[in-house]
Order: C-alpha cells, then structure tokens, then sequence
C-alpha cells in the first residue's frame, strides 16, 4: 500500500542571508497496510506536517521515497482519487464562495462519471457524514466548525479513495465535537475499507482510533507501537509523552 522509505527533507532557514539548512525529516521509513489506521504523533514543530506534505506528494523529498502500490506519489495519476486530505485548518479548506455541493463536487469532477451522476452522489454522502441533504445549498460561513469538517470529510471520501491523510483534523474542534467526528471516522473506514493516516499532538484521540501510532520526535521516528502495548513504550520521550497523559 503506502510505503515510506527513507526520506528526508531540509528547509533553507529564515533569514535573508542564512545558507543554513534545516534538517526537518531524517530517515524516515515506514510501512501504512490496508485498512489500518495508523498515527503519527509528535509535538508541534517535529514535521508531522512536512511528512504529511510528502505523503501527499505536494512536496518532493530530498532524498528517499514515497510510494503508493509500488509507485512514486510524485506522479499525480498516482495520487488521484487514490490519497486525500483533510485539514486542521477548516475554514480556510473550503473556498467561501463554495456551497456544500460544490465543494463536494470539486474533485468528483475530475473523475469519467456526469455531472447528475456526481449531484446524485452528494446526497449519499451528505448522508453518511452525518448532514441533512438541504445542507448541500448552504456556505461555510452558515455552519459549525464540526459541520464544515463534516463536508470537508464528505470530499475526502467523495472519490472512495484508499487512504485518507488526516492533519490535525479534529484538533481545532470542541472535545465533544472530537469524539463525534472520531467515531464517524471509524464508521467511515469500515463502510469504506480505506486506510488512514491520522496526524496528531493528542496521544488520547490516537489511541482511540488508532491501530498502531508512530512517536515522532526531531524529524525521526522514535518508535512504533500498535495501540494495545502502548503502555509498554520503551523510548525516553514516549514514556513521558504517556506520564503527561496520565496526569493530564
Ligand atoms: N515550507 C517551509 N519552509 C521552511 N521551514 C519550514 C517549512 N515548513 C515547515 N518548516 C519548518 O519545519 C519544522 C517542522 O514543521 P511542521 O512539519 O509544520 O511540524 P509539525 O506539523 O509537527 O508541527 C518547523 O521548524 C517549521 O518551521
Ligand atoms: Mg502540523
């Protein structure tokens, strides 16, 4: 399925004059199998993103690769309907000038079905994330923060792909809102059969969806565990990462 192999990716540093480079990914190598969700968590600045931006095949690694079904994701045909996102940043993933439908439909359209055809579909899918089908009229600015994620979960499912990357998706959400949107997920990923990637700071919200977690730290990989030993983590940082919970 989704094999990361030894990647690494460097960012020039601020500054106009700095020739420095920063080492934002070192290599990282990992495996995601079908139908497993599996975590990525790390505190802010570890380049979970990054990662995720190579995963996506947005930005090229240094060195190293990605590849879906044996082939580099840098190809866009690779990615197409295959791997989709869903963002932190809610608002700002929808075009405000898009209604529900619209946005839904912006990557059917790119796909051999018609246009009835597609329409027909947001219904269905309006449905399944959980929204009334007169939704599909509305704007952004006329719905909740859980509601817009709702939709923007809605395209990412649109195309049935395989694997699903999720940044942060739920982190700007009311905790109670979280746990809904987590469990439509899980839903989701049974209906679907897809895989997901599942980006986070939350070691709480990973370890109630999550089958296996990746702790993240300085741009490597410090461990990976699947969920039902995480308390057995051996690495420094994970252990503390696990004590701040508890004490949370
Ligand atoms: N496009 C970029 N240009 C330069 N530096 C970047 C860029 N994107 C991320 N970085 C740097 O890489 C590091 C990791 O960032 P990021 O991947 O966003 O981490 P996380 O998602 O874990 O918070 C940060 O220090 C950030 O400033
Ligand atoms: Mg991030």
């Amino acid at each position: 399925m989704l094999k990361v192999e030894n990647i690494g990716k460097t960012y020039k540093r601020a500054g106009l004059f700095s020739s420095e480079r920063q080492n934002v990914l070192k290599n990282v190598s990992f495996e995601c199998e079908d139908g497993e969700c599996l975590g990525i968590i790390g505190e802010s600045g570890s380049g979970k993103s990054t990662l995720g931006r190579l995963i996506l095949g947005i930005e090229k690694p240094d060195y190293g690769l990605v590849s879906f079904n044996g082939m580099n994701v840098q190809d866009r045909k690779v990615r197409l309907g295959n791997i989709s996102a869903v963002f932190q940043d809610y608002k700002s993933s929808i075009n405000p000038f898009f209604t529900v439908e619209d946005a839904i439909l912006e990557p059917l359209n790119i796909n051999n079905r018609s246009k009835k055809e597609n329409k027909d579909k947001i219904d269905n899918l309006l449905n399944q994330v959980g929204l009334p089908s007169f939704y599909r009229t509305k704007y952004p600015h006329e719905l909740s923060g859980g509601e817009v994620q709702r939709v923007c979960i809605a395209r990412a499912i649109s195309t049935e792909p395989k694997c699903i990357l999720l940044d942060e998706a739920i982190s700007s959400l009311d905790v109670s809102v979280q746990i809904q949107v987590l469990d439509l997920l899980k839903d989701l990923k049974t209906i679907y059969n897809m895989s997901y990637i599942f980006i986070t700071h939350d070691l709480q919200a990973a370890a109630y969806i999550c089958n296996r977690v990746i702790i993240f730290k300085d741009g490597s990989i410090e461990e990976i565990v699947k969920i039902e030993h995480l308390k057995n983590v051996k690495s420094f940082y994970a252990r503390k990462l696990l004590q701040s919970l508890i004490t949370f």
